[in-house]
């Protein structure tokens, strides 16, 4: 049995979804612990693709438990859309197959336009995803948030909802918003909860005794440990914690219990939303990755700003996550280029640095330092698909190096059976 988290170590979209995918094949249950629905997994199972936006990658193999964390923000009407979707393709089949944390807080209706009213507004913007993340982290830490378990008694329900609306009213008045109505929105949430009340438990208590059981359990991560609130890129992060740690704070688990933390990168980098980006590439380069990588988000379709690998910026998401191992994905976005570059350090005030300096001015003046790899072709031949080709074998064993950690997977197109896979940590022993 083995315990694992895996994280994204760039900017979030780092193509996690398929590789958890992949690994749940052993894991008995999937767990996320932060964020709401601004993530975006994308899978792709035979041909055919699923997003999905709050419910774990581990959502359409049958047997493995999805578990949405005590540490994640729900919108309840996000979810139901998502659980209906799933169900209606016969994936979700048994009710113990998710379980929602009841002490996971609620995204209203006026955290996602309090989140939109001021991300429209230039002096504010970060680029969020509008879905109401910040704001209902606010409204937990405020102690006015309402929770998942609250949807289970409806006169609590409403009585807390009063309180929120109460605390926000200032705020939605100042900027511009309507005047929310309770009554309306109680009647809408309250029915979802009739739907969703099989589902909501203690989800740090099941975790937990999964762990203890001796289950292969996977803790999920969203977005990427660059946007984490304490050791992201500030102000441009989100408002949860995406760091390797975040796992534990989110489910209530024990570091003690972590058996190791695998990240997940591209061959290259993007970001979606504001914030300096050292190897951003404005070019026809970065077009070039942006169109065939298909890198507009999946949840609200902007283009994503595309760049070189950056290796400081992995540095910085190795030290702070703990990563022991790296998978490197969306290879072939980057085959039959003639040359890929490799952002090995920064020059900045007349040194150099090799990990991403976190000073929001520093990281703006930061100008990364390039090594030049040989390319590898777009098409195969039948006896050496680009995968094994010596340029690309070498690009995989460079990132390894320069990072001191081993690449445990590569991956080389969206569907199942183009990844390779060279460690499992759920069958360390059965793989080369
Ligand atoms: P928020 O999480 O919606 O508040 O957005 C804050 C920042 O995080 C913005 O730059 C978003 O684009 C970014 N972000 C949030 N979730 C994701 C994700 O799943 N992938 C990539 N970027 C994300």
């Amino acid at each position: 049995m083995a315990v694992v988290i895996v994280v994204g170590a760039q900017w979030g979209d780092e193509g996690k979804g398929k590789i958890v995918d992949l690994l749940t094949e052993r894991a008995q249950m999937v767990v996320r612990w932060a964020g709401g629905a601004n993530a975006g997994h994308t899978l792709v199972v035979d041909g055919k693709k699923h997003v999905t936006r709050l419910i774990p990658s581990g959502v359409l193999r049958a047997g493995v438990t999805c578990v949405l964390g005590e540490g994640m923000v729900v919108d309840p009407t996000v979810l139901v859309d998502e659980v209906r979707g799933f169900r209606a393709q016969g994936f979700l089949a048994r009710h113990q197959d998710l379980v929602v944390a009841a002490r996971a807080h609620l995204t209203m209706p006026y955290h996602r336009e309090i989140d939109r009213l001021r991300d429209e507004r230039p002096e504010n913007s970060i680029g969020t995803t509008r879905k109401g993340i910040g704001p209902t982290y606010e409204s937990k830490a405020a102690r006015t948030g309402v929770r998942m378990g609250d949807l289970l008694h409806p006169e609590r329900f409403r009585g807390q909802l009063a309180r929120q609306i109460e605390h926000l009213m200032p705020l939605l008045t100042a900027l511009g918003g309507a005047v929310p109505d309770a009554t309306e929105i109680a009647a809408h949430y309250l029915a979802l909860a009739d739907e969703l009340r099989p589902y909501i438990a203690d989800a740090s208590k099941l975790v937990h005794d999964a762990i203890v059981r001796g289950d292969n359990v996977m803790f999920e991560g969203a977005q990427g440990v660059l946007l984490d609130i304490d050791h992201g890129t500030y102000p441009f992060v989100t408002s949860s914690s995406s760091t390797a740690g975040g796992a534990c704070a989110g489910l209530g688990i024990g570091p003690t219990k972590i058996d190791t933390v695998l990240g997940i990168a591209k061959g290259y980098a993007t970001r979606v939303g504001g914030g300096p980006f050292p190897t951003e590439l404005t070019d026809a380069t970065g077009d070039l990755l942006r169109k065939r990588g298909n890198e507009f988000g999946s949840v609200t379709g902007r283009p994503r700003r595309c760049g070189w690998l950056d290796l400081p910026a992995l540095r910085l998401a190795v030290r702070t996550s703990g990563i022991e191992g790296l998978a490197l994905t969306k290879l072939d976005v980057l085959a039959g280029l003639e040359r890929v570059r490799i952002c090995t350090g920064y020059r900045l005030g007349g040194a150099t640095v090799d990990e991403m300096p976190l000073d929001i001015d520093d990281l703006a003046a930061a100008e990364p330092i390039y090594e030049d790899l040989e390319g590898w072709p777009a098409a195969a031949s039948s006896d050496t698909p680009p995968s094994a080709t010596k340029a690309a074998t070498r690009f995989v064993a460079r990132v390894g190096e320069l990072l001191d950690r081993p690449v445990w997977a590569t991956s080389w197109g969206a569907g199942r059976s183009e990844t390779i896979l060279t460690y499992d940590p759920f069958a360390p022993d059965a793989m080369v």
